[in-house]
């Protein structure tokens, strides 16, 4: 088994409750991005932002792994230097599964940011606009994740990956968002076989060598068994 990398998106965590942003039912359907995805949209209404943030952390809290964060988080334990997880999800319920090492490129629920000095620390349970920087005292304090028009992180660290990938796994991401969405074409240009595992085809599906179509909790299991034989 070479290097496997693999990129999961919010379908993986949809049998946990945490729901996707465009399947029918969405965030996207519900929210509107510009106004809390954005960082004009924090601008406009940080109190909004952190409302919607404070909703998804506490969902969150209350989610539990399902069966494919396990399988991963096995894998992982299974051939640790081997797999490169990357995530584009904000939840922390692969690291709950017991994967470690997970790139959130998109970054993360439990993580506040300081937008003044660029202090980070593990977000509360709420945060909101009263909230201080415990580092410069400012009040201007966002959850840490990615917002639309911003730099995914870790992107030098997912480049290298990549390049060395010998097996690219895409799961449960709709391929809508990049730089993730060109990861397959980066992988496989560099020689890597690919492999997508999603409930219903996605925008990429024709990139992929393999695509298998059934829930992320049923297929992934069943995959990782697969490969670790
Ligand atoms: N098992 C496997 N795949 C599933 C399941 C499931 N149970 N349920 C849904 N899916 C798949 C859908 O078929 C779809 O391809 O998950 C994908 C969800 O797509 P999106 O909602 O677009 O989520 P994602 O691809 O992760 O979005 C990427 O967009 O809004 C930004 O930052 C946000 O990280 C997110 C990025």
């Amino acid at each position: 088994m070479g290097h496997i990398v693999i990129l999961t998106g919010a379908g993986l965590s949809a049998e946990s409750g945490l729901g996707t942003f465009r399947d029918k039912e969405g965030l996207w359907t519900r929210y509107d991005i510009d106004e809390v995805a954005t960082p004009q949209g924090f601008a406009r209404n940080p109190g909004l932002v952190h409302e919607f943030y404070n909703a998804r952390r506490a969902n969150c809290r209350q989610a539990q792994p399902n069966p494919a964060h396990i399988a991963l988080a096995d894998l992982q334990h299974f051939a640790a230097d081997r797999v490169t997880l990357i995530t584009q999800n904000v939840d922390d319920l692969l690291e709950r599964a017991g994967a470690s090492d997970v790139i959130h490129m998109h970054g993360h629920l439990t993580g506040a940011l300081c937008a003044a000095c660029e202090h980070r620390w593990t977000a509360p349970d709420t945060m909101s606009i009263a909230d201080a920087c415990p580092s410069c005292g400012q009040h201007s304090t966002r959850p840490d994740v990615v917002w639309f028009g911003e730099i995914p992180y870790h992107m030098d660290k997912i480049d290298t990956a990549l390049a060395t990938a010998d097996l690219f796994v895409a799961i449960g991401t709709s391929g809508n968002v990049y730089p993730a969405a060109g990861f397959v074409q980066d992988a496989s240009a560099r020689g890597a076989r690919t492999l997508e595992l999603n409930l219903a085809h996605s925008a990429i599906t024709p990139l992929f060598d393999e695509t298998r179509l059934g829930p992320a909790s049923k297929i992934v299991p069943k995959w990782v068994a697969e490969i670790q034989q």
